[in-house]
C-alpha cells in the first residue's frame, strides 16, 4: 500500500455547528494524520473555480453560494491509501444513504449541506491540495 496524500474539507454546515475537531477526530482515530491545515472564507470565484468540474449540474449555482456561506477548514490528510480511506470515512455523498459512523451520516444535513468533502483520485487530490496550499504550509 501507497502512502498518499489527499485534501479534505471541512465545509460552512459543520463550521458552523462548531463541529471541526470532532471531524478531524475521525481522521486521526482512522490512521490518517493532518499534516496541513487552515480555516478561510472562500470567495465566489475561488468556490467556482474549486467546483468548476460540476459547472454543468443544476446544484452548481447553490453549491457555490453554499460553500460561501461561511468559513470553511481545510486539510491536507496523509496515510496509507489516503484518497479512497478519506472517502470511506466520509461515506457517501448523500448522508441518508451513507453508512452509520461516517462524517456524512453522523454530521450531514443533506445532500449539499454534507459537512465534509475529499478528493475522489490522486490526481484531483494533488490539484486540489496545490488549489489551497503552498509547499512550504505542508509538514508531513
Ligand atoms: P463534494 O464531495 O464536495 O462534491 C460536490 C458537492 O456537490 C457534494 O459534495 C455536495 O455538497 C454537492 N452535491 C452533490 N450532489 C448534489 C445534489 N444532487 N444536490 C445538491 N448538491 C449536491
Amino acid at each position: 500500500m501507497a502512502t498518499e496524500r489527499t485534501l479534505s474539507i471541512i465545509k460552512p454546515d459543520a463550521t458552523a455547528r462548531n463541529l471541526t475537531g470532532k471531524i478531524i477526530a475521525y481522521f486521526e482515530q482512522q490512521n490518517l494524520r493532518v499534516i496541513a491545515q487552515k480555516r478561510l472564507q472562500l470567495s465566489r470565484r475561488q468556490a467556482r473555480e474549486f467546483y468548476i468540474v460540476h459547472k454543468a449540474r443544476p446544484f452548481y449555482d447553490e453549491l457555490v453560494e453554499y460553500m460561501v456561506s461561511g468559513p470553511v477548514s481545510v486539510q491536507v490528510l496523509e496515510g496509507e491509501n489516503a484518497v479512497l480511506r478519506n472517502r470511506e470515512i466520509m461515506g457517501a455523498t448523500d448522508p441518508a444513504k451513507a453508512t452509520p459512523g461516517t462524517i456524512r451520516k453522523d454530521f450531514g444535513e443533506s445532500i449539499e449541506r454534507n459537512s465534509a468533502h475529499g478528493s475522489d483520485s490522486l490526481e484531483n487530490a494533488k490539484n486540489e491540495i496545490r488549489f489551497f496550499f503552498s509547499d512550504m504550509e505542508i509538514v508531513g
